[in-house]
């Protein structure tokens, strides 16, 4: 994209941003769940992490608990994107409800590759935040066997049991620099450490990442809509400061934006994590027009077109309600 003549302003809109196929998939779920079975249909977990679209199902019927046993006996409950480990399921299992699981497939994946190493005596190094529920849905295949490792810090110091028999996975919403940085300081220590099958930070976490890469030098701002405890979009405004733009701010709502971050910007750019709505973008976009930032051009870094079926569970009941 050429420079704008000074003091001019443009937008520069990221591709791809918003919506990936898990998320999409998982709040089709709770919607479908909703109209099928009439509410109220419990979610274990936000189904996604984002406030409008909590928001937004609330309002139709959806019941958001932490944990499985604020669910009534017998009740039916959808688990979130962010996948749940065995034990979750054997609890809703004792409490006799009926599960519909969201987790996106790319963390299933995950979820295998943990089982499949842990049970051929691997420790596991599992690169990612402690406490998200996605790690602790993944550890918690293999509890014994595996170890959250947060940063390249982290990595210099953890202990693990044997040297010659460890493997890696990740969190599938990290940072792909900083992850390719931890995992060199594990094997920089580690030199028998194995690699997972194919890529754990998933498609859609790279692509967001890897259009704010092209756009952030010509940035003095990066707008990234999405939620705080959405980890791939916290990771967008990391990226697009580390990249060059000159300031950067993850928001939910256009509603937000301060004033202040225009003073003197030209460029903005803008994007959205994996779980937003594509209305909150439109929205930023109308108020930085009525600022003056008409002129919107795209970034395409990359073209998406996947597509995940539905939970087999809500397939089966969709098709015998005809
Ligand atoms: Fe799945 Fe990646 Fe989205 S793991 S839920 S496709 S951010």
């Amino acid at each position: 994209t050429p420079a704008p003549a000074t003091g001019e302003k443009r937008v520069l809109l990221a591709a791809p941003r918003g919506y990936c196929a898990g998320v999409d998939r998982a709040v089709v779920t709770v919607e479908k769940a909703l109209e099928l079975y009439g509410p109220p249909v419990y979610v274990r977990k936000e189904i996604v992490h984002n406030k409008h679209v909590v928001r937004t199902l609330e309002r139709r019927g959806a019941i958001f608990v932490q944990e499985t046993d604020e669910v009534p006996e017998g009740a039916r409950v959808i688990f979130s994107a962010h996948g749940v480990s065995p034990a979750v399921h054997a609890e809703a299992a004792a409490l006799q409800l009926q599960t519909i699981d969201a987790t996106c497939p790319l963390v299933t994946k995950v979820h295998r590759e943990a089982i499949r190493f842990a049970s051929e005596d691997y420790t596991i190094l599992l690169v990612g935040h402690t406490g998200h529920e996605e790690v602790e849905g993944t550890a918690g295949e293999a509890p014994e066997n595996t170890i959250v490792v947060e940063d390249p810090a982290h990595a210099a110091a953890v202990e693990v049991p044997d040297p010659g028999r460890l493997a890696w996975l990740s969190q599938t919403t990290l940072s792909v620099d900083e992850t390719m940085q931890t995992v060199a300081v594990l094997r920089e220590r580690f030199p028998h450490l194995q690699d997972p099958p194919s890529d754990d930070i998933c498609y859609a976490t790279q692509n967001r990442q890897v259009a704010v890469k092209q756009m952030a030098a010509d940035c003095d701002l990066m707008i990234v809509v999405g939620s705080q405890n959405s980890s791939n979009s916290k990771r967008l405004v990391e990226v697009a400061l580390e990249y060059g733009s000159r300031d950067g701010h993850l928001v939910d709502y256009a509603d937000e934006i301060d004033e202040a971050w225009l003073a003197g910007v030209s460029t903005v750019g803008v994007t959205s994590g994996a779980s937003v709505p594509e209305v909150l973008v439109r929205d930023v976009l109308d108020w930085l027009e009525e600022r003056g930032y008409a002129d919107v051009q795209a970034v395409t870094a990359a073209q998406e077109s996947l597509l995940f079926a539905l939970p087999t569970e809500l397939r089966r009941d969709l098709k015998a309600a005809g």
